[in-house]
C-alpha cells in the first residue's frame, strides 16, 4: 500500500460520512505496520459536540482490534488547501502514533502535504507527563 492508495482509500471513505449537519464528509485510512488498513469517516450527532472526526473513527476502529503499532494515515476531504486535523485528533494520534509516523493531508484536487507526527503536534501533552502512579 503506497501514499497515493492509502489517499486514494480516504477519499473514497468520505461517501460513508454521516454529515447532515455540516454536509462536510471526510474519509482516513490508516495503515498498520502489519499492513492492514483500517478506514474511518466523521459521524455527526444531533448534540453537534458528539460528532467524531474521520481520522478519529479509524484509529479507534485500530485500537478496538488489537493494533497497536502503525506506519502511516491519509485524511482527505474537499478543501482549499491539504485537510488540517482538527487540534483532538491531533492529540489522540499523539496517543498512538510514535513521532515517526506520517500523516499524509489531502483535498480533492490533488494536493498533499505530508507530516510526521512530531511536526503535526509538537511538544504534545503525553502519559511521560503524568505522575509515575497515573501512567
Ligand atoms: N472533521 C473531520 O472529520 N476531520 C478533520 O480533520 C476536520 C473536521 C469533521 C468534523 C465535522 O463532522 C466536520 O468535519 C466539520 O467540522
Amino acid at each position: 500500500m503506497n501514499r497515493e492508495q492509502l489517499i486514494n482509500k480516504a477519499k473514497d471513505m468520505r461517501e460513508q460520512a454521516y454529515v447532515p449537519y455540516s454536509k462536510f464528509p471526510v474519509g482516513a485510512a490508516l495503515l498498520a505496520e502489519d499492513g492492514t488498513v483500517y478506514t474511518g469517516c466523521n459521524i455527526e450527532n444531533a448534540a453537534y459536540p458528539v460528532t467524531c472526526c474521520a481520522e478519529r473513527v479509524a484509529i479507534f476502529k485500530a485500537i478496538s482490534e488489537g493494533q497497536h503499532r502503525f506506519k502511516e494515515l491519509a485524511v482527505v476531504a474537499d478543501t482549499k488547501r491539504p485537510v488540517p486535523p482538527c487540534g483532538s485528533c491531533r492529540q489522540v494520534m499523539s496517543e498512538f502514533f510514535d513521532a515517526h509516523v506520517k500523516i499524509h493531508t489531502a483535498n480533492l484536487q490533488g494536493d498533499t502535504k505530508s507530516l510526521s507526527m512530531e511536526e503535526l503536534l509538537p511538544f504534545s501533552f503525553a502519559s511521560s507527563d503524568l505522575p509515575e502512579q497515573k501512567k
